[in-house]
Order: structure tokens, then sequence, then C-alpha cells
């Protein structure tokens, strides 16, 4: 593979076995004479490539697949067909509360998250910067994160994706919940690692966002890959959807 390309996504099918014709109980899976799954197609022969230090936008409406590639770019999700190469390392998938243990407290669950981004636990600089990050309170970080507000929760999961010093960024949609205050700081923050030369997948509803961060884009439809390139083009397609 070209060096200068750090994500590349050949012929990818992915789909998902789903249960939608009403079996409830084990009497509506005996007096059911088909299987009760069915297989849905969620992305169909999606090719995408990336270079180092671009940012790519993945737009498009609710359900059409974009949360499934950013999983099966991590390899959280094996393709059924096609290929994923990977030039490089990842930040989890930085979406709205994922990997965040919710019986631990705010500040266990940056000491487990550091830890498994291998990243110095003992560092108090990285925990501290992700205090000041979060804006969150001691009172807050003390307590079990199933306490927290949807935008305490990711005000934590960003900030402590924040620690992790890989060559990709993946954000989904995490920016939704922030108050205003919160999402200006996060997109300025966004916006300095994009400069920094890191790789950024930047899945989000809103276009103004997608075309300030990102150099390119895609527009997803029922899991096709229906617009690619330039992230303004790309964004006006997707506002012209609604
Ligand atoms: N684990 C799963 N099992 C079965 N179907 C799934 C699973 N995860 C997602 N899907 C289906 O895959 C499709 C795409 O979901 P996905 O989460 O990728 O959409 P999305 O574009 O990220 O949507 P949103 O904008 O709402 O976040 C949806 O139809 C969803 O129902
Ligand atoms: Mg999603």
């Amino acid at each position: 593979m070209d060096t200068d390309i750090i994500i590349k996504v050949e012929n990818v099918h992915v789909s998902f076995w789903q249960n939608n014709v009403g079996v409830y109980s084990i009497k509506d899976l005996i007096t059911l004479r088909k299987s009760p799954f069915k297989s849905k197609t969620i992305l169909n022969n999606i090719n995408v490539e990336v270079k180092r230090g671009e940012s790519l936008g993945i737009v498009g409406r609710n359900g059409c697949g974009k949360s499934t590639l950013l999983r099966t770019i991590a390899g959280v999700i094996k393709p059924d067909q096609g290929k994923v190469t990977v030039n490089g390392s990842f930040a989890p998938i930085l979406a709205i509360g994922a990997g965040l243990e919710v019986e631990l407290t705010g500040y266990e669950n940056i000491s487990m998250l550091l830890a498994l981004y291998g990243t110095q636990r003992k560092n108090t600089n990285t925990i501290e910067n992700i205090k000041e990050f979060s804006e969150l309170s001691d009172e807050v970080l003390r307590m079990p994160v199933k306490q927290y507000s949807s935008g305490m929760v990711a005000r934590l999961a960003f900030s402590i994706s924040l620690a992790n010093d890989s060559d990709i960024l993946i954000i989904d949609e995490v920016l939704a919940v922030g108050d205003q205050g919160f999402q200006a700081k996060c997109m300025e923050k966004i916006y300095n690692i994009k400069e920094q030369g890191k790789t950024i997948l930047f899945v989000s509803h809103f276009p103004d966002d997608v075309a300030r961060i990102c150099d390119k884009a895609i527009m997803l439809e029922q899991g096709n890959l229906i617009h690619s390139g330039n992230s303004n083009d790309i964004c006006n397609n997707y506002r012209n959807l609604f």
C-alpha cells in the first residue's frame, strides 16, 4: 500500500442479523415456521482511501451506516467481504460514552482507560489535563458515571480520548450533547489536532463542523456511498437532503 495512505477500505460489505419478525417468547419461536433472523446489508461495497494527515468527514441520515463504517475501520466489526488496511495507530472510537464503565467513578474511568491506552497512569499531569479540559469538578469525578448527565459523559469521554497520542482520531457524534461552550472548545481542539497533522475520521450531523474540520467527505445512504469529494460540496449535498 502507498505509504501516504493511512486507511484503505476496499469493496467492504457488512451485514447484520436482525430479529424483526416479532419473536418475544419461546412459544413464538416454536410456532414460527421460518428463521426469526433476517440478514440486512448495512454497508454495501464501500471504497475509501484516506491519506496521512487528511481528515475525512462522514455524513448521512440516521441509520445509514456511519458508525458501522467507523467500527469496521477500527477493526471492531469484521466485514463479510472486502478488506480494510490501516497503516497507523488508533485512539478508541470517540462516541458518546463509548468505553466508559458506568459503575465506576470518573476518576476510576480515567485510570482504567489510561492504563488501557498504555499511557502512564501515574502521570498526574495527564489526569490534571483531562480534568481541566472536561471542566468537571472533583465532586463530579468522584461520582459513578451512571449518575452523570449525557453532557457530562461526553465531557469525560472526549477529555480522556485527547490523552491518547495516536495517529488517527475517530470522532462519532461526540459533540452533539455538549453545551455550546464545550462544543466550541472541542471544535477548537479537534482543529488543533488536525493542524498537528493527525488523521481524523469525523462523523457529525453538523455540516458546518464537517466542512471546517475535514478536507474531504463521503455521504452514505442506506449503506451505499453515494457522494465523495471536497467536504464543502458533500456538506451542501447533505444540507439539500432536508
Ligand atoms: N449490532 C447490530 N445488530 C443489528 N443491526 C445493527 C446493529 N448495529 C447497527 N445496526 C443497524 O445498522 C444500521 C446502521 O447503523 P449505524 O449505527 O451504523 O447508523 P448511523 O449512520 O451511525 O446512524 P446515526 O446517525 O443514528 O448514528 C441501522 O439500520 C441499524 O439498525
Ligand atoms: Mg452513529
